[in-house]
């Protein structure tokens, strides 16, 4: 019997709606892509979580594992995606313990608050090279491992990027995620050009405000009144949970996101358009 679902997945997904599939997420220890891969894993997927932090990643690999029994759910630490031989190591391994690599979240991400008058070229260097050069060596080190799924499957070989919305109108503070994050977005925009025709399938998930996340518990560190602030100020009147950003990733790796691609669903209750940085 699978798992209760509890808060982190829609009744509306079907029990085994992954099965035979594996998920190789970057960041996976983190409160989005944990939720996504958590999903996953519910619907029967078998995933690789990449992560930096060992204990981090091992603790939340055995965690996701609980969310259906007999789930299998690798813990690969001590990988910096900005090391392209780590993230092909890790590839590699996930292909063989797993059987393949059907889908890929290029999630892992830098950040913090600083003015640009503060930020260094190094500080600045640090957030580009996690967020693209990152993005760029997971799908390098991915994609030939999604060709061969796309092959044998229409519902395989598919990449979604975790971005942000916050360079749709910029934000201050956040020159370098904000430059990051738009090259992202067309890193994936190229990687749906290039590989659309070989089956494989690239879009952007852009989550706006997301209530429990390291982002929020940062700003609501430095101004307490501020999450609820936020809160108020999206337009359906509330922060979003990692539930809404699981549920996006749950469609568009699904039958009913087959001709979805080259895409950004943006999940922010409609925040950027009126709330400049979402
Ligand atoms: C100014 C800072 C700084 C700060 C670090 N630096 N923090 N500058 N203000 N608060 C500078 C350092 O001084 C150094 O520059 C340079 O950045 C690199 O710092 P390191 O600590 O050596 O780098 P590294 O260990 O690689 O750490 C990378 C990091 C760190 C990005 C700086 O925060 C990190 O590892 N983050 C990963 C976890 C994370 O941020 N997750 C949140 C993701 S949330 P100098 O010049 O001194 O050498 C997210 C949401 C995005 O991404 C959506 C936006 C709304």
């Amino acid at each position: 019997m699978p798992q209760q679902k509890k808060d982190y997945l829609s009744d509306a997904w079907k029990d085994g709606l992954f099965s035979d599939k594996v998920l190789f997420c970057t960041g996976g220890a983190g409160s989005i892509c944990s939720a996504q891969t958590r999903a996953l894993v519910h619907l029967g997927a078998s995933a690789a979580i990449i992560g930096r932090n060992k204990e981090k990643t091992e603790r939340m690999a055995a965690d996701i594992a609980t969310a259906r029994p007999g789930a299998r759910v690798l813990a690969i630490a001590g990988v910096d995606v900005r090391d392209p031989k780590a993230l092909q190591d890790a590839a590699d391994r996930t292909a063989r313990e797993l059987g393949s690599i059907d889908y890929v979240i290029a999630g892992a991400a830098g950040n913090f608050l600083a003015p640009l008058s503060q930020l260094s070229a190094n500080a600045f260097k640090s957030v580009i090279d996690i967020d693209v050069l990152g993005s760029y060596n997971t799908v390098k080190a991915t994609l030939p491992y999604l060709v061969e799924s796309a092959k044998r499957s229409t519902t395989s070989g598919r990449v979604i990027f975790v971005s942000a919305t916050i360079h749709y109108t910029g934000l201050p503070l956040q020159t370098h995620v904000s430059a990051a994050k738009a090259a992202v977005d067309s890193l994936s925009n190229a990687v749906a050009i290039e590989y659309g025709p070989l089956g494989v399938t690239s879009n952007v998930i852009a989550p706006g405000p997301i209530g429990g996340t390291e982002g929020m518990e940062r700003l609501a560190k430095s101004d307490p009144a501020s999450v609820a602030k936020s809160a108020k100020r999206v337009p359906v009147g509330r922060l979003g949970s990692v539930k809404d950003i699981a549920d996006a990733t749950v469609y568009l790796f699904s039958d009913a996101g087959n001709f979805v691609n080259g895409s950004t669903v943006v999940v922010d209750g409609g925040s950027w358009r009126v709330n400049a940085g979402g």
